[in-house]
């Protein structure tokens, strides 16, 4: 019998089958010529956006979907999470471009900017490395950068995501955050498009 997450995915995903078969049937009626409507689906980038008002959960949970509280993210080891559309119990990974990082410092470190887009300390970036997509997972704490496995980007998270050193050339996209009680909260989209070069 599956599982109550696995339902709620399968759901989720036969949702997002659904409405995109819906835009390409009002597309066609249109009279739009396939070719063309093809490429309106694809600059639409159909899959469901994190929004206002979503929590997060971590990436590697199992089981039901638990929102990330302020304490579930300690200081100096980040954590890898989707955003979590509690009304729908809908995590939103149907695409990895959605994945975020989360990264928590003392607020007395954070500038004006980064601590009106933070949760008690708790940032968030875009976890898809700028270069070519890989994910961002390891921290060097003597350093206070994010760096990328793959081909050693270096991004400061605690001056807006900017590229300390490369290969990669654009600044990781932000995630504005709030607090709900103690648990982290999208406030809004992402700053830019996320995702790599060839992602
Ligand atoms: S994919 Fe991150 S540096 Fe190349």
């Amino acid at each position: 019998m599956p599982q109550p997450e696995n339902r709620a995915r399968a759901c989720c995903t036969a949702q997002a089958v659904n409405a995109q078969r819906r835009r390409i049937i009002q597309i066609a009626a249109s009279g739009l010529a396939a070719p063309l409507a093809l490429m309106a689906l694809k600059a639409d980038d159909a899959w469901p956006k994190p929004a206002d008002g979503d929590r997060l959960v971590d990436e590697s949970a199992e089981g039901v979907p638990t929102p990330l509280r302020l304490s579930d993210v300690p200081v100096d080891k980040p954590v890898l999470a989707y955003p979590f559309d509690e009304s729908q119990n809908m995590v939103r990974d149907d695409s990895h471009l959605n994945k975020v990082v989360l990264m928590r410092f003392a607020e007395g470190v954070l500038d004006a900017e980064s601590r009106a887009r933070s949760a008690g300390g708790v940032l968030a970036f875009s976890a898809i490395c700028t270069h070519q997509g890989c994910d961002l997972k390891t921290w060097s704490t003597k350093d206070q950068l994010l760096v990328c496995f793959c081909h050693s980007t270096k991004y400061r998270l605690l001056e807006g995501g900017t590229v300390a050193s490369g290969p990669a050339s654009r600044s990781l996209p932000n995630m504005p955050l709030k607090l709900v009680g103690d648990v982290i909260v999208v406030a809004g989209g992402f700053s830019a498009q996320p995702g790599g070069q060839v992602s």
